[in-house]
């Protein structure tokens, strides 16, 4: 019996491991914006970072307006780290462009637990899709840099704008493929950075997938709170962040704001903390910036997002009618195409959720319809 179960899983193992061929990719890249300059000096310590958090979510207040004191280009040569996968067939005709959110790196994609019983990338494979996963500027095994000044929203859409165009371009070195189509997928943070990178190049996109994503701020503060953040290179896995980057301070804090009640493995909520990666205080600063303006974006949009979503929806997306999610269709008059999805029980961390079947064949069946 324990042989047989051993063979069926090393059978699983080579299934999934044949059915792809992946890639990691060192990507240079050269980046510039027009960023904030705010009048704030990089948290020291961990009472400094929650000052800042009670600074920034306090009622009435504004703290990116009350710190501005201008904007300045910032440009630089970065590097990017990435993950491209195609299936074992060979390269798909579309390829979709995956920006994970905050407290996760691109591993979000394509999550590694459970013998990848969670992977989008395994998912969008299945469907003939190539997929390229990359961690976002500042983050993870891409450059690091300045938390106040640099790394930005607004940096790191260029630098996703900068990518997307040398994918278009077969100038991605590791990548020969020429795709008919680009689309873009988003998680959260990587969903604020796909709306900005459409509504600044609305032709750049085929198509975009917008999950755990509205355009309510009113609940960002509960999600900052509920994140208990603290200094990242607290933790000796992320000693290599400088003061400014901050973290979830626990798994708890993490499944707060991803992990909807009883619709999770703890297994898989302690993988992910095991694995969390920090955001900068100028993205948290930069986030509305992103995405305030409404889209002029021709292409198909889906917006999906849990019922639970916390920072989104303040945990329950059906509190209005229409729901949320679906009042981001008002920012989106041009779409050729919009739905908006919620995922039932789910909460801001679908991929990671028992949910992730329904999660996964709703963004393939939009893409597999509106954008192939
Ligand atoms: C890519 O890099 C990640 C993280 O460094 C690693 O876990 C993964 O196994 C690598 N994948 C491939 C296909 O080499
Ligand atoms: C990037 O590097 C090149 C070659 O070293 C240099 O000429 C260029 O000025 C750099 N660009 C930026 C924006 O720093
Ligand atoms: C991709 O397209 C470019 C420009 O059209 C062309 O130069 C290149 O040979 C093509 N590459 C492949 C692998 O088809
Ligand atoms: C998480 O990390 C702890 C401490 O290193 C380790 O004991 C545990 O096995 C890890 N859990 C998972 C699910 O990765
Ligand atoms: C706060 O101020 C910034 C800068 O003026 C602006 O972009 C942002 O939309 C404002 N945030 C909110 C929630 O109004
Ligand atoms: C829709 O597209 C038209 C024509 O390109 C443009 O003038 C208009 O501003 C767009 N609408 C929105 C809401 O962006
Ligand atoms: C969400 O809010 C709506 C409207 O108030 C309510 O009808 C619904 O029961 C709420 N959902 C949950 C799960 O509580
Ligand atoms: C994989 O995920 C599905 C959907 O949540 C779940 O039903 C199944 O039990 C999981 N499989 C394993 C081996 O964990």
């Amino acid at each position: 019996m324990a042989h047989h179960t051993t063979t069926a899983l090393l059978f699983g193992l080579i299934a999934v491991a044949a059915a792809r061929q992946c890639q990691n990719l060192t990507i240079p890249i050269v980046a510039s914006a027009r960023n904030g300059v705010f009048d704030l000096t990089a948290p020291k310590n961990n009472i400094d970072v929650v000052n800042f958090v009670l600074d920034a979510t306090q009622p009435g207040h504004n703290l990116t307006a009350e710190l501005l004191t201008g904007y300045a280009t910032v440009s630089g040569n970065y590097s990017i780290a990435a993950t491209y996968c195609q299936p074992d067939g060979g390269p798909g005709t579309t390829l979709q462009v995956l920006t994970h959110g905050v407290g996760f790196d691109r591993s979000y994609w394509d999550f590694p637990a459970n013998n990848y019983n969670y992977s989008y990338v395994n998912q969008a494979l299945d469907r003939g899709y190539s997929t390229f996963a990359y961690d976002r500027l500042g983050i993870g095994e891409s450059s690091h840099g300045d938390p106040v000044n640099e790394i930005q929203s607004y940096l790191e859409i260029a630098a996703l704008r900068t990518l997307t165009t040398m994918l278009r371009q077969s100038t991605v070195s590791g990548i020969t493929a020429n795709f008919s189509k680009i689309a873009h997928v988003g998680h959260s943070y990587g969903s604020v950075e796909t709306y900005g990178l459409v509504a600044q190049d609305p032709t750049i996109s085929d198509g975009i997938a917008l999950t755990g994503f509205s355009k309510d701020a009113d609940f960002l503060g509960e999600f900052s709170l509920g994140a208990n953040e603290i200094q990242a290179n607290t933790f000796s896995r992320l000693s290599n962040y400088v003061d400014g980057y901050i973290a979830p301070a626990t798994a708890s804090a993490l499944q707060a704001d991803f992990f909807a009640p009883r619709e999770f493995s703890p297994e898989i909520l302690e993988a992910a903390f095991n694995t969390s990666q920090p955001n900068s205080v100028g993205e948290v600063l930069t986030m509305n910036g992103a995405y305030d303006a409404p889209n002029p974006y021709g292409g198909p949009v889906l917006v999906i997002t849990g019922e639970r979503d916390v920072p989104f929806c303040g945990g329950n997306c059906s509190a209005t009618e229409p729901s949320i999610p679906e009042m981001v269709k008002g920012s989106f008059q041009n779409a050729s195409y919009f739905d908006a999805v919620l995922i039932p029980g789910s909460g801001h961390g679908l991929n990671l959720e028992y949910t992730w079947p329904i999660t996964y064949s709703t963004i393939l069946d939009f893409m597999d319809k509106h954008v192939k």
